[in-house]
């Protein structure tokens, strides 16, 4: 399979290291054209790809990723549309745009899905919200959802569903990021040394999030079972409402989301 990139900025390099890693595509058939800075080519030095300057090598491609920033998309897909043919899927994971706004730049007849992803695609633990075409063969889906799930789960939703999708699966690592920082500052602040916290608590985390999937327990169930009676755990929970840690997550949601 043939695989091509426009963009290999933060969410182009996590898929491309995603693809990579899962054998999708070898490098000999991975074909990248980065922007001007000089990013794309760091990254080839790294990663063995094909860097290329000239759209002509996507004629040979099955997929091709566009992940530049979402006001460049539409205009990049005009000058890419002669290069793209009917039997390549064109999977975009820039926000601001539809699958029809695709369509109309690239031609009906073009299979267009609309993917939103999240930074742990780099080690195939992505959660990918996907918008496929209407009229998108099943065959031709199958291929582009066989792609995709190499990087991580994928979730069909509808568009009006995406921008919120992505900023509950594409914003909340940051969020997430931030959490596991200061459980680990409140742990050196209790003696711990850093390396360990931060080891510590990222395992905590994965064994929370795999616990939480495995069982399908309701997250409060889950909460639960770790807090007993006049407990510690209990104490801590009372410390995070006192200090408004569901609004604040709430909030950040919602103020992501605008
Ligand atoms: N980051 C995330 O977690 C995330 C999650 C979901 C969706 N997204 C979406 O993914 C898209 C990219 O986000 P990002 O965070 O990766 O941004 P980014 O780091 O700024 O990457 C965008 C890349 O596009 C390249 N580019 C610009 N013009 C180009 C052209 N004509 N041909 C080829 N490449 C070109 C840029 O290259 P130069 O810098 O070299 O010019 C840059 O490396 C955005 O639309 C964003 O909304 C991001």
């Amino acid at each position: 399979m043939n695989i091509g990139f426009i963009g290999a900025g933060h969410m182009g390099s996590a898929m491309i290291e995603g693809l990579l890693n899962a054998k999708t595509v070898v490098p000999e058939n991975l074909f990248v054209k980065g922007g001007s800075s000089g990013t794309a080519e760091v990254l080839q030095k790294k990663l063995g790809f094909q860097l290329i300057k000239e759209y002509d090598a996507f004629k040979e491609c099955n997929i091709i990723f566009i992940a530049t920033g979402a006001n460049l998309v539409l205009e990049i897909l005009k000058e890419a549309a002669p290069f793209i043919s009917e039997e390549t899927i064109l999977i975009s994971v820039a926000t601001g745009h539809t699958v029809e706004d695709a369509q109309a730049v690239l031609g009906s007849n073009i299979h267009v899905v609309h993917a939103i992803p999240n930074t742990p695609v780099s080690v195939n633990a992505g959660m990918i919200g996907a918008v496929f075409a209407k009229e998108m063969p099943d065959a031709v889906k199958a291929e582009a959802m066989h792609v995709l799930e190499s990087l991580g789960k994928v979730e069909e939703v509808s568009e009006s569903l995406l921008g919120t999708f992505g900023t509950v699966a594409g914003c909340s690592p940051a969020f997430v990021d931030i959490f596991m920082e200061a459980l680990a500052d409140g742990a050196v602040l209790e003696g711990m040394p850093r390396n360990l916290s931060y080891e510590v608590v990222a395992q905590m985390m994965l064994g929370s999030a795999k616990l939480a999937i495995k069982t399908k327990k309701h997250p409060g169930e889950l909460k639960d079972g770790v807090t007993s009676p006049g407990g510690s755990t209990i104490k801590g929970v009372t410390a995070l409402e006192k200090n408004g840690f569901r609004y604040a997550v709430i909030d950040a949601i919602k103020q992501a989301n605008s």
